[in-house]
């Protein structure tokens, strides 16, 4: 079937209210992000409560905003997409309820799209030649993943990590440096200045079989290091930055260039907010280079939270004929692969 022509996204799952208008699935006519940093910066973090009441107030100027910088009016949409988890139970009720609400009073379908599967879209909007079967990383906030992708909405996973994800690694590393909330991006401008060999940090798993992640040890490390040395000089704290991010960044590359090898495949995608990370972007382009595989990652501004990779993901389980009707509802846990039945 073919992609729907015009779809509405919307995603809400955490401290982001996004919407994005996307053609035939691959153009991107509008896509704008509502970031709530100054809302939570006081606390350090998420403070989900805060996170849903202002996604309320603001979710019907987002939507309208995405649909004015597309020069679309709503009749025009033929299809809502909108996550329905995982993530902040009450923030993803709020997109959830608007976008059922909406394709209601439009008569058109609506389409709940995992969060995942939206991450992995962002990279098929990146690069339209891109075929499937590929083996995609997904590294967010709030996972770090290897899949098998032969289906968007039904990867096949390979591995994940035990404990933390690699992105909240970066910010509690950022918050043990003192680098103000969010502290991924920030992390990693501040190892741009440092010698990412100067403390040999583990790198967990990297040399285990298989494809699971561990954080939490890596994190310990670094806690302990800044321990040692604090009160932390400009240049120790930079040194501290590299390293860290070496080390969290080596143990992607080397599972990834595995999965590659051992799936037997030639395409690689990297997706989700630490896919925005220089190191790791470079890292991979050269492992693809040696290995002979190819690297796509979507632009930065595609990597990170945003509704026109929902509104991607969406249009294509609606041409695999998918649909949802208004008991459509939100999940804080759903796993991408539930696994064998
Ligand atoms: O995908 P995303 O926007 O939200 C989730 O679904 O979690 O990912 C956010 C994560 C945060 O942990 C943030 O610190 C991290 O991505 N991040 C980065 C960079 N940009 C965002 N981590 C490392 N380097 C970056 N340049
Ligand atoms: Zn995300």
């Amino acid at each position: 079937m073919a992609l729907p022509r015009l779809v509405l996204g919307v995603e809400s799952s955490c401290d982001e209210m996004a919407a994005a208008v996307v053609r035939d699935g691959t153009d991107v006519l509008a896509s704008r992000v509502r970031s709530q940093l100054e809302l939570h910066r006081p606390y350090g973090g998420v403070v989900p409560e805060l996170a849903s009441r202002d996604h309320v107030r603001s979710v019907s100027q987002v939507v309208r905003a995405a649909l004015e910088e597309a020069g679309v009016g709503e009749r025009d949409l033929d299809a809502v997409a909108v996550t329905m988890g995982p993530g902040l139970l009450g923030s993803l009720l709020v997109g959830l309820s608007f976008a059922k609400a909406l394709a209601y009073r439009l008569g058109i379908p609506v389409v709940g799209v995992h969060h995942l599967a939206g991450h992995l879209a962002a990279a098929e909007l990146a690069a339209p030649g891109l075929t499937r079967p590929y083996v995609g990383l997904v590294v967010s906030g709030g996972h770090t993943a290897l899949y098998r992708v032969e289906d968007l909405a039904s990867p096949k996973l390979l591995g994940e990590t035990a404990d933390d994800a690699v992105g909240e690694a970066f910010d509690k590393v950022a918050k043990l440096l003192g680098l103000p909330y969010p502290g991924g991006p920030a992390l990693a401008k501040l190892a741009e200045a440092g010698r990412e060999d100067a403390f040999a940090l583990p790198r967990p798993r990297q040399h285990e079989p298989g494809y699971d992640f561990s954080y939490s040890g890596l994190k310990t490390a670094v806690a302990r290091l800044v321990r040692a040395h604090e009160p932390l000089a400009d240049a120790t704290r930079a040194d501290i930055a590299a390293s860290f991010q070496a080390a969290a960044t080596d143990v992607l590359v080397a599972k990834a260039r595995r999965a590659v090898a051992d799936e037997g495949l030639a395409r690689l995608v990297v997706v989700g907010g630490v896919a925005a990370n220089r190191r790791l972007r470079e890292r991979v382009a050269a492992a693809a280079e040696r290995d002979g595989f190819s690297a796509t990652f979507p632009p930065p501004a595609l990597c990170t939270d945003n509704a026109a990779m929902v509104a991607a993901a969406g249009a294509r389980s609606l041409a695999a004929g998918e649909r949802h009707d208004l008991d459509l509802t939100a999940f804080s846990r759903l796993p991408l692969d539930p696994g064998p039945a």
